[in-house]
């Protein structure tokens, strides 16, 4: 009788840890590209056993990872940078929490938090095994959302102040786009650096006065809606009290952009980073001319491909990560969804005039 009690305790201990040790893996995926609420399921076919690791392997697990408009696009097939096949699993950046691992314990333990760097690997899942290389360790007192958000946007507001013009204390930006996740990013490193930002946004109906105010909490000093741009009363308030713009960032396109390069200074420099009006960028002859303007264009995911290898990267996410924890750079206000619930989660995502960031979750 003591014997098979023995036995049964036994077998309940490997059968509770083996249970444990056993996790499903759900997926966002598509086997097509097109419209995301009709093309992605949720798959649950594979399942991860953590006794299985290899060496240098990483098991971890969702914590949170923002639907973006890079996300929409590639889903719609309409990106410079596509999954290699399909199906695939979608979903850029996001953070996640170690669950196991083969790796030294210096270099991660179960409950941290990390962000994976592999550009091709979809984050849109509950469970996944990555290699200890192919993860950057954060701190988990930066709260979820301002992790789950990091790598993309604060990232990019970053290398666009501080790698096309040389921007002194004082000197001027303007940006369309101001309520978006960069443009509240360049807001707060602006305020940051002491540089003046113009940010420029879509009027509405409806909630105006309540964005200002959000942007205005953020740091945001100048806030006008794209007609402003056309008024000639902005020369005599606005140019008259701060210099003219030396950089303009533009995620817009269309007569938002040609409005923006006509209050430019001379010499500056616009840099296009996203095209949300899908309309083409149309430099204004005169302004070209006369002004001297530069027109460039910036591309994270390729800055990150040609720095993957060295420090650069860490070390502008540790100088983020800082300004998160002094309190000066905050995550834009985020909506959660569960995985399962992803059909609501990207239609939400899509929907204009939305100030809030989707986040995928597991629970
Ligand atoms: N090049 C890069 O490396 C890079 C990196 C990050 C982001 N991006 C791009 O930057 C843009 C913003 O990204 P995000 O994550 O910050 O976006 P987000 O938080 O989703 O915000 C979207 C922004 O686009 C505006 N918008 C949407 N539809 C528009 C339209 N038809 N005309 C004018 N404005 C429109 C929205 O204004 P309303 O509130 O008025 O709708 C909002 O300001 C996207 O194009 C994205 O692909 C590029």
């Amino acid at each position: 009788m003591r014997f098979s009690l023995v036995l049964f305790k036994r077998f309940q201990t490997i059968f509770h840890t083996r249970l444990a040790s056993s996790y499903v893996v759900q997926e966002l995926q598509a086997d097509q590209y097109g419209v995301p609420s009709e093309v992605l399921k949720l798959n649950e076919t594979t399942s991860i056993d953590a006794s299985q690791l290899k060496p240098n392997d990483v098991l971890i697990k969702l914590l949170a990872s923002p639907i973006n408009p890079a996300d929409i696009n590639m889903i719609e097939g309409k990106y410079a940078l596509l999954p290699s096949s399909l199906p695939a699993t979608f979903g850029n950046e996001g953070v996640f929490q170690v669950v196991d691992h083969r790796a030294s314990d210096e270099q991660v333990r179960p409950g941290d938090w990390v962000l994976p760097k592999i550009l091709d690997w979809g984050k849109w899942r509950s469970y996944g095994i990555v290699s200890i290389n192919d993860l950057i360790k954060i701190p988990s007192d930066i709260g979820v959302e301002s992790a789950a958000t990091l790598s993309v946007n604060p990232c990019t507001a970053y290398r666009l102040l501080k790698d096309f013009v040389t921007l002194e204390k004082g000197d001027t930006i303007i940006q369309n786009g101001g309520n978006s996740g960069v443009g509240q990013a360049v807001i707060q490193l602006g305020k940051l650096w002491n540089i003046n930002v113009v940010s420029i946004i879509r009027n509405r109906e409806q909630g105006m006065n309540e964005l200002v105010d959000y942007l205005k909490s953020l740091g945001a000093e100048h806030v006008y809606v794209e007609e402003d741009l056309r008024k000639e009363t902005l020369r005599k308030t606005l140019w008259s009290t701060i210099p003219r713009p030396k950089l303009g960032l533009n995620c817009v396109g269309g007569r938002a952009t040609s409005d923006l390069l006509r209050v430019l200074d001379k010499s500056a420099t616009l840099v296009t980073y996203g095209g949300m009006s899908k309309q083409p960028v149309t430099v204004p002859t005169a302004e070209f001319i006369f002004n001297d303007l530069n027109c460039r264009g910036f591309w994270m995911s390729r800055w990150k491909a040609e720095n993957y290898k060295g420090s650069q990267f860490a070390q502008m996410l540790y100088e983020l990560i800082d300004s998160i924890r002094r309190n000066e750079l905050k995550a834009p206000q985020c909506e959660k969804f569960l995985l399962s619930d992803y059909k609501a989660a990207v239609e939400q995502a899509q929907k204009p005039l939305n100030t809030t960031k989707v986040l995928l979750t597991v629970e």
